[in-house]
């Protein structure tokens, strides 16, 4: 596919920056646009990016913007086919992404509300904390459909999961399948019954314990890393699972995600942003797709539902 279109990133962090990163090296974009608040920090990012594309061979173009809360500087990412949302603060070790609701549903509401003003038909994917929340709050606040504003937890929790149990087992991690739903927190719904290593489900091959052990592990995985930097959180792993995303988006492939998308009715579960599997493409969602569960994945997958329509009812009320 010929390179072209335009993905913007909102959020010159260590997660903006690296996800600019991966979309140029993709180099099937014309444009990414690099934004953040803090002038000369996006330029900077851009022209370096821009000046490893002759060792990294790769053609895409880096623009960076400063983009304040009164709008000013959002022409920039004017008419993007997708928009990532990265603004907000990270954690600090001890904190629960719960803890940042309502200073980044500030930050989130406000770039939500210039993407649709610059960017209306834009695919929104949403990556600030509390994940499944802000994804809520930024179809609230963009009024977009639904379908076009998706928020990012599913692939990287997988990807974490995909780790550990690939470290226990000592196969590659190309032979190992796990999948995580439910909520991008204390509710995520970690789902062994699909998860296997070359075909064999994890549980025969390490026992329930060892899988309870790592799910475990999997639902405190970006706790874990805050833990040991210190300062901020994680940025690789989920740069990478959103600009996996935004390249099915741009790509209008079809491949199915774990991604935070609206439900209505699959699963039984009705009117929430929740963590199931969907095939993305252009415009966003094409289809949520209902995994097979048993029976106490699905009631988990209920019992997260429930937990995250509560704080999503919470933002509206800020
Ligand atoms: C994480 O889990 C940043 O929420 C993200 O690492």
């Amino acid at each position: 596919m010929s390179r072209h279109g335009k993905v913007s990133v909102i959020g010159s962090g260590f997660y903006g920056t690296t996800t600019a990163q991966r979309l140029a090296e993709y180099d099937i974009f014309d444009t990414v646009v690099l934004t953040d608040i803090l002038d000369g920090k996006p330029q900077g990012v851009a022209l370096d990016i821009n000046q490893s594309r002759s060792i990294e061979g790769f053609e895409t173009e880096v623009v960076g913007a400063t983009t304040l809360p009164d709008g000013s500087g959002y022409e920039a990412i004017a008419d993007s086919d997708i928009v990532i949302i990265t603004a907000g603060l990270p954690r600090k070790p001890g904190m629960t992404r719960m803890d940042l609701l309502e200073v980044n549903a500030g930050i989130v509401g406000g770039v939500a509300k210039n993407v649709a003003k610059y960017a209306p038909n834009a695919v929104i994917l949403v990556v600030s904390n509390p994940l499944d929340e802000m994804t809520a709050l930024a179809q609230k606040a963009s009024g977009f459909p639904k379908d076009r504003v998706i928020g990012q937890a599913g692939v990287l929790d997988t990807a974490r999961f995909t780790n550990f149990v690939a470290e226990a087992t000592g196969a590659a991690t190309a032979d190992v399948r796990t999948l995580t739903l439910g909520s991008h927190g204390e509710t995520m719904v970690p789902v062994p019954s699909v998860s296997t290593v070359n075909g064999k489900k994890i549980v025969d091959v390490l026992g329930a314990e060892k899988v309870a052990e790592l799910v475990d592990r999997t639902r405190n995985g970006g706790a874990e890393i805050v833990k040991l930097l210190k300062t901020g959180s994680a940025y690789y792993a989920p740069s990478a699972a959103v600009a996996r995303m935004a390249k099915a988006v741009h790509e209008d492939s079809g491949a199915v995600f774990p991604v935070c998308a609206w439900v209505d009715g699959e699963f039984g579960i009705s009117g929430v942003y929740l963590g199931v599997e969907a095939k993305l493409g252009k415009g966003g969602i094409k289809q949520v797709v209902e995994t097979p569960l048993d029976a106490e994945e699905l009631e988990n997958l209920k019992v997260a539902a429930e937990a995250v329509r509560a704080k999503q009812a919470d933002v509206e009320n800020l």
